[in-house]
């Protein structure tokens, strides 16, 4: 049935498509670097020559060529991107930016020479930069930002004398900072951020006095920052976070009064700031020194700079309390200085808030895991009408949440976590209709929840566990139609489990209940969260049987009901739920026997029935934690003779506990998760599943995670975004490798992309599917947005890299035909479900061998929905023509990688 399965032909069709395209790229490539030769009729002629050169050495013209206006037939003044001199003899400047050109920059470009400016940013052009550039001595604007261009800096660049702008953001150059940059003294713009530059700033930088702008972000520049630099009397902007730099900040740095930005986030710089540091920079806007060492307390003169917009000295190891002043800074839009060491004593230790009433533009607050003490100020109803996120986690905030934290209408995050507040959760909280992750965890709060919390219907995350939180779930919590993970465990909720509050079509990470005194039936609306991942509904009083509709929770991998008083049989659906790895049903009142489809399903790798009244044979060779079942017995030893059943399954639970040790141990990340716990305790490690994958990931985590977004942690670059390989943290107890996706924010579209993607993968859950843990949605340290998605990491790289030999098995093969027909026919399925199986159909839009990776045991799974579109009303339609219709009958949606540069 597999074999004939239709997806799979089609998945051989791309197969070939894929390799024949790549193929085909090659020997254009190959071909298309013969330049052509040109007798100079005219100086136009001439120039034209040059361009028709250049033209040959852009190689994805075949499809969509946007230079079809370059024909020989025609004056190159009316071509696309060129613009001549006034009496139409010499082309003087170049934009072929965003035309999506591939191939490389041809050396002819180096006989334009009365170009004045040479715009050629988000393309696909790869390097090297010909040294012939730096023939172009009138040169005022080279902007190649945003390509793929390799290799090193032409030194011929310093022949450029003219030139007022270079920027190079965004490429793969690898070289040092060419001292000859240092002969270029007109230049206002020096944008080399995001690249592969190492080695130190030169300190005949510092003879660069017409510099306003340089950035030098996201490199691997390190040694001092030379004093050198404060020589520049222009300079406005100097960026340089995310490098190795080190030691002090010279000091004359301080003095520079011209300073708006000053960005030296994420490197290893140390000392403190002077005590007159806001007074000496009055024009300073942006100042971020996040992700370093920096010491001390934070100079009173800081809250002199009443122009200030952005104050970000997060994660460092200032101590002291922040000084008074803050009503000073009328346009501050973001204070963030959490993760670090700052104390408040007293009641008003918090009285830093009220200060922040008088800024009308602030959006975002964040003093969380500091030494904070105090009592949040009812003026904190007072921020500004804009106010969006506030971070005051892991402090010793203490007294009642106030009720006037109401009034705060634009608030999406609201992070009170881990601090000593006590009292009731005020019911104003549910006046906040933007909230969209509401935390209260670890706190002393108590009372019942209010039933207003209902209204937050944009909620995603809401966490309120270790709390003293009493009386009933909420009916009106099946409002929360956005959710993705609820947390109510370890309160004392009483009542049953509303039938309403299961009604979360959206519910994808998990939904967590245990540890309170729920009683009554599982309602059989559990089966509506269809996407859920993780239940723990252990350690309650629930009982009755344990709905059939469980089967509705399609998506479901970790299932935990331990402790509770569950009788009944289990049903025979919970082994029709494909994705379940782990169940603990342990601690039950179950009875009957073990449904075969559960006993025999190698998926599961945690299967825990103990202490229960389970009967009947138990399938040999099975694996589960059987224990304190007195009625089970092993099919060879099974007799009527029920005196010697004691002693039976004992040797059975001990044989079954032992083959699932040596399972385990086979089984790396479950190995890792159990050996955190001192024991091997089943549901030890299934609470420690449950709890990960729970809060939004920060910027700060993603790029720590990451080692500085660095080349090492490169998995892949797409127009849309890059992927790296990333360690994690996501909650205190569990950290793991993870796929992050960051999205290129400077291209267009990618909000649509970003969102997309998001959408596609909440909506979608399939074994076969790349899983969607988290996003990330911030700011960087530039204050730009920045958008990130956090999935699951599959070891095995992609489908590409197989086929083209880049990855190999151990002994040296390839892929052999078995694991071809097997990732066909995942890839099959996988489509199926995305067309059939889902509420809304989906069109990936852009599947190709890249985009199929493949885990540790060689499934595969598809990934990548930066181009997905839900087939919903008008939207087949955006979807070109060739996809929807093929959709729209219920075959491949599969677009050929060329075209993606058309969407
Ligand atoms: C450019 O095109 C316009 C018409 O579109 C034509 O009138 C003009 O002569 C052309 N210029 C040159 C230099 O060919
Ligand atoms: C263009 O430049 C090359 C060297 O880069 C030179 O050999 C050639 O003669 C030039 N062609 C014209 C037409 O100027
Ligand atoms: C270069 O192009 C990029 C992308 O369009 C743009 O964002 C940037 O501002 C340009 N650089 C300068 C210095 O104008
Ligand atoms: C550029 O470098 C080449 C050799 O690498 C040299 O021949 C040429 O004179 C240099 N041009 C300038 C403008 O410095
Ligand atoms: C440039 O800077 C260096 C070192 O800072 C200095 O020795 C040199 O004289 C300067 N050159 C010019 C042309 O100013
Ligand atoms: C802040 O500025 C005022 C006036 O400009 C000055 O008198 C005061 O000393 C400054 N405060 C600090 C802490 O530098
Ligand atoms: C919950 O309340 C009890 C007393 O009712 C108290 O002993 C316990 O410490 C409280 N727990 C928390 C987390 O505040
Ligand atoms: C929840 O939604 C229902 C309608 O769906 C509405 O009647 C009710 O007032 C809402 N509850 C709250 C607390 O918002």
């Amino acid at each position: 049935m597999a074999i004939s399965h239709p997806p799979l032909i089609h998945f051989i069709c791309i197969f070939i498509l894929a390799f024949e395209g790549s193929l085909f790229d090659s020997v254009r490539s190959s071909s298309s670097s013969s330049s052509s030769s040109s007798s100079s009729i005219s100086n136009l002629e001439s120039d034209k020559q040059s361009l028709i050169s250049l033209k040959s050495g852009f190689n994805n013209l075949n499809l969509y060529d946007p230079l079809s206006t370059w024909d020989q037939n025609s004056s190159p003044c009316n071509w696309t991107g060129v613009s001549c001199n006034e009496d139409g003899e010499r082309v003087v400047e170049l934009d072929l930016s965003g035309l999506g050109l591939a191939g490389f920059l041809h050396m002819q470009i180096g006989n334009l020479s009365f170009l004045t400016s040479l715009q050629l940013q988000n393309n696909q052009l790869t390097g090297p930069i010909p040294i012939q550039i730096g023939n172009l001595f009138r040169l005022k604007v080279l902007n190649m930002s945003f390509n793929y261009i390799r290799g090193d800096l032409p030194f011929n660049i310093s022949g450029m004398t003219q030139l007022e702008i270079l920027d190079l953001t965004s490429n793969r150059i690898t070289s040092q900072i060419p001292q000859e940059f240092s002969q270029l003294t007109k230049l206002k713009v020096l944008n080399l951020g995001q690249n592969h530059l190492y080695g130190t700033i030169p300190p005949s930088f510092g003879n660069l006095t017409s510099l306003v702008t340089l950035n030098l972000g996201t490199n691997s520049v390190s040694g001092f920052i030379p004093s050198e630099l404060s020589r520049l009397q222009n300079l406005k902007n100097l960026m340089i976070s995310i490098n190795n730099f080190s030691g002090t900040v010279p000091s004359t740095i301080y003095n520079m009064s011209s300073l708006v930005t000053l960005i030296l986030a994420a490197n290893r710089l140390h000392g403190t700031l002077p005590k007159d540091f806001g007074d000496n920079l009055p024009n300073l806007l942006f100042f971020n020194f996040c992700f370093n060492r920096f010491s001390g307390t934070i100079p009173e003169s800081m809250h002199n700079m009443t122009q200030i917009r952005i104050i970000r000295f997060a994660h460092n190891l200032f101590e002291g309390t922040i000084p008074p002043g803050l009503e000073n800074l009328p346009h501050l839009q973001m204070y963030y200085i959490g993760h670090n060491k700052i104390v408040s004593s007293g009641p008003n230790g918090l009285s830093f808030i009220s200060s922040l009433t008088n800024s009308s533009r602030l959006t975002f607050i964040a003093v969380d895991e500091n030494k904070l003490e105090g009592v949040i100020p009812e003026s904190i109803g007072n921020l500004s009408k804009v106010f969006s996120r506030l971070y005051m986690g892991g402090n010793r905030i203490y007294g009642n949440i106030p009720s006037s934290i109401g009034n705060l209408r634009s608030l999406t995050l609201l992070n009170l976590n881990k601090n000593l507040l006590t009292g009731e959760i005020p019911p104003q909280i549910g006046q906040l209709e933007q909230l969209q992750l509401l935390g209260l965890a670890k706190n002393r709060l108590f009372g019942r929840i209010p039933s207003s919390l209902g209204n937050l219907r944009k909620l995603n995350h809401v966490d309120l566990s270790e709390n003293n939180l009493t009386g009933n779930i909420p009916i009106s919590f099946g409002n929360f139609t956005n959710l993705l993970a609820m947390d109510l465990s370890n309160n004392k909720l009483t009542g049953g489990i509303p039938k309403e509050a299961l009604n979360y079509p959206s519910l994808s990470m998990v939904l967590n209940l245990s540890s309170n005194m729920l009683s009554g039936n599982l309602p059989q609306e559990i089966g509506l969260l269809e996407k859920v991942e993780k239940i723990d509904i252990s350690e309650n009083l629930i009982s009755g049987n344990i709905p059939s509709s469980i089967v509705g929770c399609k998506s479901l991998e970790v299932l935990t009901m331990a402790k509770n008083e569950f009788s009944g049989e289990i049903p025979s659906t919970l082994g029709e739920i494909m994705g379940l790895r782990a169940l603990d049903l342990s601690s039950n009142k179950l009875s009957g026997p073990i449904p075969n489809n559960l006993q025999n399903r190698a998926a599961i790798q945690l299967l825990n029935l103990s202490f229960n009244n389970l009967e009947g044979v138990v399938s040999e060779g099975g694996r589960a934690y059987l224990e304190g079942n007195p009625n089970l017995c092993l099919p060879s030893l099974c007799q009527n003779n029920k005196s010697h059943n004691k002693r039976r399954i004992k040797i059975i639970s001990l044989t079954v506990v032992f083959s699932t040790l040596a399972l385990c141990f086979a089984l790396g990340t479950w190995l890792h998760l159990a050996k955190r716990k001192s024991k091997l305790s089943p549901s030890s490690s299934t609470d420690e599943l449950i709890k990960r994958h729970h809060e939004m990931v920060s910027y700060e985590e993603i790029r720590t995670g990451t080692a500085n977004f660095s080349e090492e942690n490169l998995l892949g670059k797409g127009s849309f975004g890059t992927v790296y390989k990333g360690y994690l943290n996501l909650n205190e107890i569990d950290g793991g490798v993870y796929a992050i996706k960051v999205l290129n924010i400077e291209r267009s579209g990618y909000i649509k992309s970003f969102l997309r993607e998001c959408e596609a993968l909440r909506n979608v859950r399939h074994r076969n599917l790349v899983k969607l843990v988290t996003s990330c949605s911030s700011i960087d340290y530039e204050g730009r947005d920045f958008r990130g998605l956090v999935c699951e990491f599959l070891s095995n790289g992609s489908l590409e890299e197989w086929i083209h030999g880049k990855r190999k098995h151990l002994d040296g093969s390839g892929l052999d035909l078995v694991e071809r027909l097997n990732i066909g026919i995942d890839v099959g399925c996988v489509l199926e479900y995305l067309h059939h199986g889902c509420q809304v159909p989906i069109a990936h839009c852009d599947l190709k061998p890249s985009n199929i990776l493949l885990a540790e045991d060689m499934s595969a799974k598809v990934g990548d929905f930066g181009l997905a579109k839900l087939l919903m009303g008008n939207e087949a339609d955006q979807c070109s023509s060739i996809t929807s219709s093929y959709v729209l009958k219920g075959s491949i949606g599969y677009i050929p990688p060329d075209y993606k540069s058309g969407l």
